[in-house]
């Protein structure tokens, strides 16, 4: 059987689809540069599958890096998930997030086709729904971003429409990922942001372990029932089972496919506070402040093409979400 070259493979979302990937008996790769995770997910990855990956230090960027890899492994596909990720770094440093995230995207594309490898799943993001889309999101409405980090999702889905277009036998599955969150039952393996969180859920973490003083609830008086945000939170692991399907798809059928990976249903940030308080025990002290620039008031999944096309839907609860994070949280309040 050919192997998957996981990009980001080290990473939050990579971590745990790596670990499906192999317990679904595929083998993979690992391609990283760890500028955002740590080789020792990787290892642990390993002790959870009792199975050996093969780990590439490398950057995506790399041309010659990346033929390397071509060339020493019989590559069948490839799962691309390294990019950088930060809405708002990636506002203060625009050259910085089109230069890794579209460069290294080229690179791969460049390789998959001088070594005709044809299969290819992308992580999207919801985010390239924009701010105008009414929820729930559908895969057909029209694209748009508000930031750089999202430009390069927009822009990377058009050049693999392109790509697709230009060759009719390559298949690519773009994943819109709406909010992942939790972490794998073994608690080994989950997210590890550097420095202060930007994401709601780590912050939630940090202050449930004592790291962080309290939680700021940016904007109480959006149109939503609470009048806190409204987001389509998943669990990282129900996320992970959708590449798999995701891949078998692509086996079948041809062309460019993108596909919303959520589970319909939105929760608002007082319901996850509450939720996560009841998984830790303790109440966690938060505070109203203003809005944050740039977010909306409501982000949901229809989630019904990812049923229909990949016999894919979410299965975990906001409680085992909040109660497996809480789990990781507790194993390694210090990151990995
Ligand atoms: P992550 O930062 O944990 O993982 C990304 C990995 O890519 C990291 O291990 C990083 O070291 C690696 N990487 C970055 N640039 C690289 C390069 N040039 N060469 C090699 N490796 C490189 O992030 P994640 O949360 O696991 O996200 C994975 C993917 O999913 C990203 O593309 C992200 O944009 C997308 N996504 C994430 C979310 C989310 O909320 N976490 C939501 C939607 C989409
Ligand atoms: C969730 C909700 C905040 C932090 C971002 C990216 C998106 C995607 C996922 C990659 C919102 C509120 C947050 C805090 C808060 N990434 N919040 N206090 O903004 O939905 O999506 O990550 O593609 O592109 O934009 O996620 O976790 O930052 O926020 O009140 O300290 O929590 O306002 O309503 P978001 P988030």
């Amino acid at each position: 059987m050919g192997k998957i070259l996981v990009t980001g493979g080290a990473g939050f979302i990579g971590s745990h689809t790596c670990v499906e990937f192999l317990e679904s008996g595929y083998p993979v790769i690992v391609l990283d540069n760890l500028s955002n995770s740590k080789q020792e997910s990787i290892r642990r990855i390993e002790e959870i599958t009792k199975k050996p990956i093969d780990f590439y230090l490398a950057d995506m960027r790399d041309e010659n890096a990346v033929r390397k890899i071509f060339t020493e492994q019989e590559i069948d596909s490839v799962v691309h998930f390294a990019g950088l990720k930060a809405v708002g770094e990636s506002v203060e440093k625009p050259l910085e997030y089109y230069e890794n995230n579209i460069n290294g995207t080229f690179v791969l594309l460049k390789i998959m086709r001088e070594f005709g490898c044809k299969k290819f799943v992308f992580s999207s993001s919801a985010t390239v729904y924009g701010m105008n889309n009414p929820v729930p999101y559908v895969e057909d409405m029209p694209t748009s971003a508000t930031n750089p980090y999202g430009y390069t999702k927009v822009m990377i889905e058009q050049i693999l429409r392109d790509f697709c277009a230009a060759d009719p036998d390559f298949r690519a599955v773009a994943l819109r990922y709406f909010n992942p969150i939790g972490a794998h039952k073994s608690g080994l393996i989950g997210e590890d942001p550097n420095g202060i969180p930007n994401n709601l859920l780590p912050y939630i973490g940090q202050v449930a372990v004592g790291k962080l003083e309290k939680i700021s609830v940016f904007g109480d008086d959006y149109p939503t029932p609470d009048g806190t945000g409204v987001r389509d939170y998943i669990h990282v692991v129900d996320l992970a089972k959708g590449h798999v399907c995701a891949l078998e798809y692509a086996d079948q059928h041809k062309g460019f496919t993108p596909i919303n990976l959520g589970t319909g249903h939105g929760v608002s940030v007082l319901e996850m506070i509450h939720a996560y308080e009841k998984a830790c025990g303790h109440a966690l002290p938060y505070q109203i402040t203003s809005r944050r620039a740039g977010d909306i008031a409501s982000s949901y999944a229809d989630a019904s093409l990812a049923k229909q096309l990949l016999n894919w839907e979410a299965h975990e609860t906001l409680e085992t979400m909040c109660a497996d994070s809480w789990n990781f949280m507790q194993k390694n309040p210090n990151g990995l």
